[in-house]
């Protein structure tokens, strides 16, 4: 039977397909624009990575003086072998008290358009940073060479989160394959035969970072 944390958990398939998802984390921003965008923003302290994955950026973020704590719900997701003090959680309902940590970060994890509870998802991410600190949230911008191989819309929309009070940037990385089949394998996984007629090895790739320094004296 389900408890109410394994009902809230948004499947992905990282788990199952470890071969696929290694392509994905390693041939995704594979230059590290995304991690050194959130390593100049982190502060030290403790930072909350939510949906943190197989831990590939709490890993890279993690440095002296700053402990990166990788909250991810799904055991099959969870590396073991990497340095990292592994936290079992959902975005909904975070298992910390108020006002724990330093920052918060999450990437193109649970904080997508159209998931009914991001606003619950937000408060308690608002809950457990501290007043001061930063919550960065990362997507999809779109409006790029990957994503116009999808039939389907996966960009972020950038209004709801200028309402919510984030600011936003864009960061320009791309997608490195090592071979053409490669890039087919993963393209043809997410979007079926469109995919299939990718034909290069390098993917213009557009992420966008949603960012706000909490003010908890304005509410
Ligand atoms: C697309 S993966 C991203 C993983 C990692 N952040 C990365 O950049 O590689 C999304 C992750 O969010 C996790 N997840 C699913 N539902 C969640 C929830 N409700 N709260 C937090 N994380 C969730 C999934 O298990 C998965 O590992």
């Amino acid at each position: 039977m389900k408890n109410d944390s394994s009902s809230k958990i948004i499947p992905f398939y990282g788990g199952i397909k470890p071969k696929l998802f290694e392509i994905e984390r390693r041939c995704m921003d594979r230059k590290g624009k995304v991690i050194e965008y959130l390593d100049e923003r982190l502060p030290d302290g403790l930072v909350l990575d939510v949906g943190a994955g197989n831990g590939f950026t709490a890993e890279k973020l993690s440095r002296e003086g700053r402990l990166v704590l990788p909250m991810e719900p799904d055991e099959k997701m969870i590396d073991r072998s990497k340095n990292l003090i592994w936290c079992n959680g959902v975005a909904q309902s975070i298992p910390f008290h108020a006002n724990t940590f330093d920052a918060m970060y999450s990437t193109w994890a649970f904080f997508f358009d159209g998931i009914k509870d991001i606003d619950e998802g937000l408060s308690e991410v608002e809950r457990v940073v501290k007043d001061g600190g930063r919550i960065v949230i990362v997507d999809n911008y779109g409006d790029d060479e990957f994503c116009s191989y999808s039939p389907n819309d996966i960009t972020s929309s950038v209004d709801p989160w200028v309402q919510r009070g984030y600011e936003y940037e864009v960061i320009h990385t791309e997608f490195i394959f090592d071979h053409v089949r490669e890039a087919k394998e993963l393209l043809t996984f997410y979007f079926g035969e469109q995919g299939n007629q990718v034909n290069t090895t390098t993917l213009e790739y557009k992420v966008v970072a949603y960012t706000k320094v909490l003010s908890k004296s304005d509410r």
